[in-house]
């Protein structure tokens, strides 16, 4: 039964209007989610975990909040943003007169650096541990927030020495050690824009990233430890910045790489470009006045995959990032800084990790565990073993990591005292009920209320959650809009739907961490975002309403994947494979999978004048495969590789997904009268039968 729910909660339908034509963008219709869920499944789903007394009685959140916020919304965020340390207070609040660009407490100066560690050593809690660092092999570092404050200071008067300062753009491409969020901190410092790249794209994605924000400096390892093994990270950054005849002149915005010494590989150097982070940061005084700024001076620009092929430059500003960053955390985690040891598991390369490792839980003064690898290294017990050690009493995770756990076996965490733990948090995909429930029962020993948090890297912090000590939770929803936070669930033509129904999630009033847009490309900011409902934020999710009026996210409507969390579009794997020699023609769908949400398949028409082609279909899917992971980097990697003869297309050329996803899922084929031939899927069926 929670499997059904499952599959219909995580069951992203989509019929591409073509390869590579963005649905909000072309002015085509996103798919209509009530066609391909089924909604019934849901009213299955009936549990529900009203807040125990104790943990009411003290919780940071009251049901007070909402009635705040529901009297006067902008009094409610002027009264969020004042809590932030101001150099100059600010006296406007919203001002929407250039929608869709907002700006939020516009004429107060501060520093995000500031908030997130000056200001703790200043009030007097520099002893406090702000990280508990666990690199992959075992070493650790304790770093106090007055450890941090020095460190910040010293790499803030190294990136002045290299010549960056306020507004240049740096691109950050590291593992997860203490150094990524000194570099992303230093770089607020100083009032420069941080563009972090997670460590798991290619060199392409990250030249390409470079590129677009016209990167100044590209701060980077050597390497990182990754199942007990050295992962090389400086020599992707020296092949995103060779000079290349397929791209002349790109990432040559690109002055200097400061290298963290992390593994002790051996790398190559470019003399006079390349430099040791421990010689030009360590040699520093630890001694910096921040760069004060307005509030929507821009804090960083975060890619993310578009329904185009070329990633988005999503950019948040300060002011208002930071004031829906420490709200959030504040109430959805129910931090008491004293007391908890708060752990999130998420990469900083990912929005999660800004706003839940580096701003909202460093501005609330979190002792947090920063730790570097994965969970089954050395043994598939590490992530518990660290929750015991550690202390952890708040623990905030992705549905997959649930699900792989899950298939490991609860023995696992039994072996380990977690009775430490007294909230849990999942975010980035629809969480099955069934994950929850074991989620609750094995990991929060029935005690710890689970907070399933809905937000994008668009939205910068959680807009849909319940309230633990608030809410009572229901396994599998994300329950209500946040204080402050105006969601809806929309038809077609934009109106609410009835409690019971499903829809369109749509944010109908401005927000302050919402996106300012897409760097570079105010057009395509509004056209993406803004242009499906008139004057409404268009998420991209479709989702429910339920009876009681709590919302049920339901997965993308769009060309949008999600694997294990990370967000794939159909379109930039299409444009991977489609460059390879061998390849005519390329259709991508999102197929569902029992652990990762969803898994990437791949259609591909060989071509039949191409050379050195092998007989062999896995063969030529090994080969493919190998050339996404280079294109893209290894999260992109097919987990199935089909060679076809034709891909269905409808009569106006566009390619129809839903029944490649229903060949890619073992499903009956559904209908095909609107196919151009209707032959095709008979083809595609068969030769697989034969080929597979
Ligand atoms: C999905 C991650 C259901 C959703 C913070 C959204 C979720 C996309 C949830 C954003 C959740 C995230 N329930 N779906 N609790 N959290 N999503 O930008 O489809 O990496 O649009 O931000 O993840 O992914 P992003």
């Amino acid at each position: 039964m929670a499997n059904d729910v499952h599959e219909s909660l995580t069951a992203v339908p989509a019929e591409s209007p073509s390869s590579n034509a963005d649905p909000a963008t072309a002015g085509d219709r996103p798919h209509d989610p009530r066609h391909h869920v089924t909604l019934e499944n849901l009213h299955t789903e009936r549990r529900s975990f009203p807040p125990l007394a104790s943990f009411a009685a003290h919780s940071n959140a009251t049901a007070f909040e909402y009635k705040k916020a529901e009297a006067d919304r902008l009094e409610y965020w002027k009264e969020a943003a004042r809590r932030l340390a101001w150099k100059q207070e600010f006296t406007e609040i919203l001002d929407w007169s250039d929608a869709p660009v907002a700006r939020w407490f516009g004429d107060g100066i501060l520093n995000a650096c500031d908030n997130a560690v000056d200001r703790h050593v200043r009030e007097g809690r520099g002893d406090r541990v702000a990280f508990h660092f666990v690199g992959e092999p075992g070493d650790t570092q304790t770093l106090t927030y007055a450890d941090m404050h020095e460190r910040v200071q010293r790499a803030a008067n190294g990136l002045l020495s290299l010549g960056v300062g306020k507004g240049d753009r740096v691109a950050i491409y590291l593992p997860q050690i203490p150094e990524a969020v000194v570099a992303m901190l230093a770089c607020a410092r100083i009032g420069a824009i941080h563009s972090v790249v997670f460590g798991g794209f290619s060199a392409a994605s990250l030249r390409q990233r470079i590129d677009d924000a016209q990167a100044r400096l590209v701060i980077t390892a050597d390497g990182g430890n990754r199942r007990g093994s050295h992962l090389a990270l400086k020599p992707l950054v020296d092949e995103a910045l060779a000079p290349s005849i397929a791209h002349p002149g790109f990432a040559a915005s690109v002055e200097h790489v400061l290298v963290v010494k992390r593994t002790g590989q051996p790398t190559e150097w470019t003399e006079g470009r390349d430099l040791w982070w421990h010689d030009v940061v360590d040699t520093q005084p630890a001694e910096h006045e921040p760069e004060w700024v307005d509030a929507e001076h821009p804090l960083f620009i975060l890619y993310t995959s578009g329904t185009t092929g070329a990633p988005k430059g999503l950019w948040h500003s300060t002011g208002g990032y930071l004031t829906g960053a420490a709200l959030t955390h504040r109430i959805v985690f129910d931090l008491k800084p004293d007391t908890d040891v708060y752990w999130c598991s998420a990469d900083v390369g990912w929005i999660t990790g800004h706003t839940y490792i580096v701003y909202g839980p460093m501005i609330n003064g979190a002792t947090q565990v920063l730790y570097e690898g994965t969970p089954d290294t050395p043994h598939q017990g590490r992530w518990w073993e660290i929750v015991q050690e550690y202390g952890v009493t708040i623990f905030y995770t992705a549905p997959t990591a649930i699900r792989t756990f899950m298939k490991w076996g609860e023995a696992i965490p039994d072996g380990f005292d977690l009775s430490s733990l007294r909230l849990l948090g999942s975010v980035g995909e629809p969480i099955n009920p069934e994950a929850w429930m074991w989620y609750r029962r094995v990991i929060g020993g029935d005690r710890c209320p689970i907070v399933d948090t809905w937000w994008q890297t668009e939205t910068g912090s959680i807009m849909i959650s319940p309230l633990p000590g608030v809410t009572a939770t229901k396994p599998g929803s994300a329950m209500t809009a946040m204080p402050g936070i105006a969601a809806e669930v929309v038809d077609d033509e934009g109106r609410p739907v009835r409690a019971g129904d499903g829809g369109y999630l749509v944010i109908t009033e401005p927000w302050p961490s919402m996106l300012r847009g897409i760097w570079g490309d105010r057009a395509r900011f509004a056209r993406t975002y803004w242009n499906r409902f008139d004057g409404m934020y268009f998420a991209g999710d479709g989702a429910k309403k339920d009876v009681d009026g709590d919302l049920w996210l339901l997965g993308r409507v769009d060309d949008v994947m999600n694997v294990s969390g990370h967000r794939l579009t159909t379109t930039e794997i299409e444009h991977a494979l489609v460059a390879h020699p061998w390849v005519a023609e390329a259709a991508v769908v999102g197929a569902t999978d029992a652990i990762t949400g969803q898994a990437v398949v791949a259609f591909v028409i060989v071509r039949g004048d191409a050379e050195g082609v092998p007989e062999d279909g896995e063969a030529i899917a090994d080969a493919l495969r190998a050339h996404v992971r280079k294109e893209i980097g290894p999260l992109a990697k097919p987990r199935d590789i089909l060679v076809v003869s034709e891909v269905p297309k409808t009569r106006s050329g566009k390619i129809m997904r839903r029944l490649l996803r229903d060949v890619a899922e073992n499903r009956e084929v559904g209908d095909v009268t609107t196919l151009a031939d209707s032959s095709v899927m008979d083809a595609i069926k068969d030769g697989l039968a034969s080929g597979r």
